[in-house]
């Protein structure tokens, strides 16, 4: 039989694992939440009888509790639940968070707890889900060693691949998943900002960059990020590099900088990828310096 599991925090992604364990065979006990109607819905979601808005009345025989209360509650959560000795022994106490490690559990361990964290990476906008948005996603993994063997059976029976990291990696780990899908969106708004200037209308952007947007990710899946670049600064054309820079300067002067900034790190994969000479590489850096 599996283990036992209990929520607290029954928000999106609180709700979703509650719904996804269950249907993989792990016996969920309660759910608490801060308020007693978001407790009550997901217990009546998932057909739980026990809920409250006071976590350790469901947390003391659970064998797993996960604490997906927004990020900056989880440290608190945790300390409550420990001072109202809400943790069994030998609990696996886990958070969800991308950015926070699993340290802020410790608290938890006063208990005889063993605490540890497993992000999905994924996007939950929603606690609804007709599909199990676990699947194929992987959920990246930290703690102590009993915490990190219940999380990754936990992200295998939910379909996840389980990915094991330091914890002390955290913070680098969650900054590469805000610039892979956060700046991925902020970069596509400076390519729209260009092209509206130069005339073309902000609703046929993706129509127009789409498919260089896709084909550019799917070289970067086959190829790598070095031998997937094309385009001016790779062919050390520092004559088209210069007019972008004038003509952004002047007709977009606000998002020059953005452009600079981005150039030179793209002269450095260049340059790492063996395709620029020392020549080309300082003439490129200094059109691309910010005062250049
Ligand atoms: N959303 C995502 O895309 C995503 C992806 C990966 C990881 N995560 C992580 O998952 C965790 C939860 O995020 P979320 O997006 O599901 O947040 P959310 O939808 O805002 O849900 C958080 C829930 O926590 C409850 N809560 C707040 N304070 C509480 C307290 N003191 N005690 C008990 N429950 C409390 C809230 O309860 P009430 O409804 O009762 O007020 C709310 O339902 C976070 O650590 C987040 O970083 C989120």
């Amino acid at each position: 039989m599996k283990p036992s599991f209990v929520i607290v925090g029954c928000g999106k992604v609180g709700t979703i694992l509650a719904k996804q364990m269950k249907s993989s065979g792990y016996q969920l006990i309660g759910l608490a939440s801060k308020s007693l109607a978001s407790a009550q819905k997901a217990a009546e979601e998932t057909k739980t009888k026990l809920f409250s808005d006071i976590p350790w009345e469901v947390t003391i025989s659970a064998d797993i509790v996960f604490i997906t209360t927004p990020d900056g509650i989880i440290q608190e959560t945790s300390r409550k639940i420990t001072e109202n000795k809400g943790f069994k022994q030998n609990a696996v106490v886990l958070h969800c968070s991308g950015a926070l490690p699993s340290t802020i559990l410790a608290p938890a361990k006063t208990c005889g707890a063993s605490i540890g964290s497993m992000h999905p990476l994924q996007s939950f906008a929603s606690s609804e889900s007709g599909t199990n948005p676990f699947k194929g996603i992987i959920a990246a993994i930290e703690g102590e060693e009993n915490a990190i063997h219940i999380a990754r059976q936990i992200a295998e029976d939910l379909g996840s691949i389980s990915l094991t990291i330091k914890t002390d990696a955290k913070t680098l780990y969650h900054a590469a998943a805000v610039v892979a899908s956060n700046y991925l969106v902020a970069l596509q708004d400076l390519a729209f900002k260009l092209l509206q200037i130069s005339g073309i209308p902000e609703k046929s952007a993706f129509q127009v960059l789409g498919p260089l947007i896709k084909g550019t990710l799917s070289n970067i899946e086959k190829v790598g990020t070095v031998k997937a670049l094309t385009g001016p600064i790779v062919r050390g054309d520092a004559e088209t590099v210069k007019k972008h820079v004038d003509e952004i300067g002047s007709m977009a002067p606000d998002l020059l900088t953005l452009y600079r900034t981005l150039g030179r790190h793209t002269v450095n994969i260049a340059e790492s990828g063996g395709n620029l000479s020392r020549e080309k590489v300082q003439l490129l850096l200094q059109i691309l310096a910010e005062n250049g």
